[in-house]
């Protein structure tokens, strides 16, 4: 068994890891201010941001393999705080360029909204634009990682969903409202080609097994737009569609400038392993648990 390091075990994509736990590794999950309730991996407290105690606990734990998913990973926090660079772009330098020296498996995951949402849809070799801090910092790490170990793996991430059970993601907070007979308000002019986080960590475990590098991009199959996604996600769920307000979003001001459109093309992943399933598919095994 190959012991992995996780950083961000308690986020999103963190729980997708360790619910869809390989046998071929064994994890050490990293948190810092939620410990999460997992039983089939060791966790360990740490503020990634603290240089030496990082330091001391990769000294102590040999690791295979690192997959870094820590992050300040909120667009409009990343736009307010410039702090948040220190986790985004300064602890990924430093994990990157420690996995380059032991030369150790690293992954990092990156998102697509390096992109500026003009040209659409985007492979790996397209060029970067960021139009917001947050997508701005992820392709400094990105560059970085890729200019001091270019063994490295970078996983661009689209829009993920999924029903983690730390309540975590857009889809538990829409059901919630939904459930609760309130109004969402969703873009009919924003799309994405979003991922389960099942799929997602599928993708993530295919890449590591292959032992490969370079840049992948881990989108899912269809672009949709946030309301068709919405809609159909209601339809799943037994909700009442007509609560979903179609909205605009180049009607609404946010802090951080989000992209109209970041469709990936993701065919390079899929060619290692990586295999989205389709919206419907996801969405009938999660209602079905829910
Ligand atoms: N979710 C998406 O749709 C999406 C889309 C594109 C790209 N991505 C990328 O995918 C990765 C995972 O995203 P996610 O949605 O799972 O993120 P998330 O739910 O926001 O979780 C962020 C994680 O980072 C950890 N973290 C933050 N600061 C830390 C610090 N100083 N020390 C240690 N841990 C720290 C958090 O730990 P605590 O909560 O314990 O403090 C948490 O586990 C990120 O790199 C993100 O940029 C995500």
């Amino acid at each position: 068994m190959k012991k992995l390091l996780v950083t961000g075990i308690s986020g999103f994509l963190g729980w997708h890891i360790a619910y869809h736990l390989q046998s071929d590794f064994e994890i050490i999950g990293v948190y810092n201010k939620t410990k999460p309730e997992m039983k089939n991996i060791h966790l360990q407290q740490l503020d990634l941001t603290n240089q030496a105690a990082v330091s001391i606990f990769l000294e102590k734990n040999k690791f295979d393999a690192v997959l870094h998913l820590a992050a300040n990973s909120n667009p409009n926090d990343c736009q307010r705080d410039p702090l948040s660079g220190i986790i985004n772009v300064e602890v990924t330098k430093y994990l990157a360029q420690y996995c380059a020296v032991q030369n150790i498996a690293f992954l990092f995951t990156s998102t697509d909204l390096v992109f500026d949402g003009e040209n659409a849809p985007y492979s790996v070799s397209e060029s970067l634009n960021p139009i917001m801090v947050y997508g701005k910092q992820k392709l400094k790490a990105e560059q970085y990682v890729l200019k001091v170990f270019p063994e490295a793996i970078i996983a661009r991430m689209p829009l993920m969903y999924g029903l983690p059970k730390n309540g975590f993601g857009f889809m538990s907070a829409w059901l919630r409202d939904l459930q609760e007979g309130k109004n969402i308000y969703c873009f009919t002019d924003e799309y994405r080609t979003a991922t389960s986080g099942g799929d997602a960590a599928q993708g993530i475990f295919a890449l590591l097994k292959n032992e490969t590098s370079g840049v992948f991009h881990l989108g899912g199959p269809e672009r949709m737009s946030r309301f068709d996604f919405s809609t159909k996600m209601a339809l799943h769920f037994g909700l009442d569609e007509n609560l979903i307000i179609p909205s605009l979003q180049k009607d609404v001001k946010m802090l951080a400038k989000r992209p109209a459109d970041v469709s990936l093309v993701s065919n390079k992943a899929f060619t290692y392993g990586f295999s989205p399933k389709k919206l419907e598919d996801n969405l009938k095994k999660l209602s079905s648990s829910f």
